[in-house]
């Protein structure tokens, strides 16, 4: 993908409008933890996105000549959030060589996020890929474009990795993989690329994920914080190496539908982030003592029932329980009557896999 491209302000007469999209957050597999400048993961990802968790962007603009760069609004489910407002402004300015127009625009958004209040679930992937689709949107507007096509959503995935590294999975729906791997044709460390369908046995479609919101309070180590953790953490070279076994035997997985393996690697990448976040150097801990309890009891459960149902971490306290839809009836009642208890003032979300972003206007 090229850096610069060609682009006249004298050609720019002045257009408005206002696009929207809707994307979802996604939940990794096979972790993203440790990256370079600039948001070049250390090792390959797997993630599929969620159905409910959605953040929805609207974005008006005006382009024009005599415009200079202007963020003259945001605000977050109807309200202002001066931290995130800054965040997406400094974003925007970097991304003036990937889209020339921004330069000479003022643009106002408004995000709202369909997660409950405060559920403690990071929004950032969803977030930044809504907003990646937005500008990839008004540009293929400028352009007389579709906002659709491969070359569309490989530009979005890009996009979304700079504000975000997991935004970037954020963009396809199904199996989605970021960083470059020898095991999967077309990868790249630069953005994300879908699974071809017959890669992915059909035990996996609708696969489900009740996330267990066990603690929704912010982080003591942020996700970035724990990222720069890897650089010169102990164990960082025999994580890369973990990973590219892991990668491995899971897309051999996928493929051949055993849903129990699956999950042993699933689980194994989960309690791997958190002992990697241990062994950093200061350690810390970041899940609840409820995650423990319930992770004992998933474990426990899964053996007296012989039911496919596994965990899995992101970089925080919240367990998220994945199972195929075939046993759904069956996970309602464990979840009722052993996990919600758990669950901070009972709060959990029986999400699956959604059908990735979608232009709302
Ligand atoms: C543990 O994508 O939130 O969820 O690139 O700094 O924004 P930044 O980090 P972020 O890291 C997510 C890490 C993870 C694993 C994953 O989603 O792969």
């Amino acid at each position: 993908m090229s850096d610069k491209q060609s682009f006249s302000v004298n050609k720019l007469e002045q257009t408005e409008g206002r696009v929207s999209w809707q994307s979802p957050s996604n939940i990794a597999m096979i972790k993203y933890w440790g990256k370079k400048p600039v948001q070049i993961p250390m090792n390959p990802s797997l993630s599929f996105v969620l159905d409910k968790s959605i953040v929805e962007i609207t974005m008006t603009y005006t382009v024009s000549s005599e415009n200079r760069f202007s963020l003259t609004g945001f605000t977050l489910n109807g309200s202002k959030n001066d931290a995130f407002s800054l965040r997406i402004e400094k974003y925007l300015v970097s991304l003036f060589s990937y889209f020339p127009f921004l330069e000479y625009t003022h643009i106002g958004i408004e995000s709202t996020s369909t997660f409950p209040h405060s559920a403690g679930i990071a929004s950032s992937a969803a977030a930044f890929s809504a907003l990646a689709l937005c500008l990839c949107d008004i540009e293929a507007g400028l352009a007389g474009k579709e906002p659709s096509g491969d070359a569309f959503f490989k530009k979005a995935s890009y996009i979304a990795r700079l504000g975000s590294g997991s935004a970037s999975r954020s963009v396809y729906d199904g199996m989605v993989v970021w960083g470059n791997t020898p095991l999967v044709a077309g990868s790249s460390d630069d953005y994300a690329v879908r699974l071809a369908d017959d890669e992915v046995h059909p035990i996996f479609t609708g696969i489900c994920d009740s996330i267990l919101i066990a603690d929704s309070r912010k982080k003591a180590v942020s996700s970035s914080e724990g990222h720069a953790l890897m650089h010169r953490h102990p164990f960082k070279e025999e994580r890369i190496r973990q990973v590219s076994d892991n990668m491995k035997n899971i897309l051999a997985t996928l493929k051949a539908g055993d849903f129990d393996y699956f999950g042993e690697i699933v689980e194994n990448e989960a309690l791997t982030l958190h002992s990697l976040m241990m062994s950093s150097r200061p350690g810390y801990i970041l899940m609840h003592p409820n995650t423990i309890i319930m992770l004992e009891k998933i474990r426990r459960f899964r053996e007296e029932t012989g039911t496919p149902a596994y965990f899995t971490l992101d970089a925080g306290p919240n367990i998220h329980l994945i199972y195929p839809l075939s046993v759904k009836a069956k996970m309602q009642a464990f979840l009722n009557d052993e996990m919600t208890v758990l669950c901070e003032n009972g709060q959990r979300i029986d999400d699956k896999a959604g059908k990735g972003p979608m232009k709302t206007a």
